[in-house]
């Protein structure tokens, strides 16, 4: 495996194969992001990891200084993987150098759920991402489930500027007791971590009554909202059962299925996790 700390010497590793398949991430690896890098490899024949916290999609009040970084161990997880290349800017500078001054702001998908209660979090991450596909030139580039609205903004990315990569969607990898794998539940204490099932079990629920019959979105919604309300540690900050790719809320689940989807806050620690209701 190949490490490059700067765009330049990415520049030579990508030369040296026909087809890569890149997974951008922001470090401290789980089975979630290697679950990716073991498709990208599967399917490009080599693949890449990017490593790299992007201030940009952070904001003030967020834990960009104190989020959780690993590199050493980050590098052995990919080596394990097969992974070929990885790319680890080795300052901020390397992305950001003096003079840096664009932003790319996808537009509609980016003004509900998370980019309502986090505003210009999808600026800094349309932003990045565009540039690490620059610097990458990915055959494929592969994402997961997990960060649903991501996957949306990114993929209106890659079609609105003409990107010649595709944009893959990884299913979300989850702990055996159903929590969605992020490195944020590195800060959850014991407590909170038992408590963090209630994100799951909230989705399940809606799930289930969908299964049953129920189409009206907003008994979902309801459904999601009476679960999370058992569960003393944790502060909603929304519930939602949209459409799959407008994002728009539904009044009942239709021909295109439905995106549910919540934020909750267990202690200081900000989770978010979701389920794709098939057509109904
Ligand atoms: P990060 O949170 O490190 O996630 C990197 C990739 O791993 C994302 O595509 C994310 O959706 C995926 N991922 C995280 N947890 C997962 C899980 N449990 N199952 C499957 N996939 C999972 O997302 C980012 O970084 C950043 O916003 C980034 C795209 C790198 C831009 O800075």
């Amino acid at each position: 495996m190949q490490i490059a700390r700067t765009v330049e010497e990415f520049r030579a590793l990508r030369a040296s194969v026909p087809a890569l398949g890149v997974v951008p991430t922001m470090g401290f690896l789980h089975e979630g992001h290697l679950s990716l890098v073991r498709r990208a490899k599967a399917e490009c024949g080599a693949a890449a990891a990017t490593i790299f916290v992007n201030p940009t999609q952070f904001a003030a009040n967020e834990d960009f200084s104190t989020y959780p970084r690993s590199l050493e161990r980050d590098l052995e997880l990919l080596r394990a993987e097969g992974c070929d290349f990885v790319f680890a800017p080795d300052r901020v500078e390397a992305m950001y150098p003096p003079g840096f001054d664009i932003r790319i702001a996808v537009g509609g998908v980016t003004t509900m759920l998370e980019g309502a209660v986090r505003p210009g979090h999808f600026d800094g991450v349309a932003t990045v991402v565009a540039k690490l596909l620059n610097i990458t030139q990915p055959t494929r580039a592969y994402f997961g489930q997990k960060d649903a609205q991501q996957c949306v903004v990114v993929r209106k990315l890659v079609r609105d500027l003409n990107m010649p990569t595709e944009i893959v969607v990884c299913p979300t990898v989850r702990e055996a007791d159903g929590l969605a794998m992020s490195s944020r539940n590195a800060y959850l204490a014991p407590a909170e971590r038992q408590a963090a099932t209630i994100l799951i079990r909230a989705l399940r629920a809606a799930e289930a009554l969908f299964q049953a019959g129920e189409r009206e979105a907003d008994a979902l919604r309801q459904a999601m909202r009476a679960v999370l309300a058992g569960e003393p540690m944790a502060v909603v900050e929304y519930v939602s059962a949209a459409h799959p790719e407008s994002l728009a809320e539904l009044e009942r689940i239709g021909a295109a299925g439905a995106l549910l989807s919540l934020a909750a806050r267990i202690g200081k620690t900000r989770l978010i996790d979701n389920l794709v209701l098939p057509p109904a």
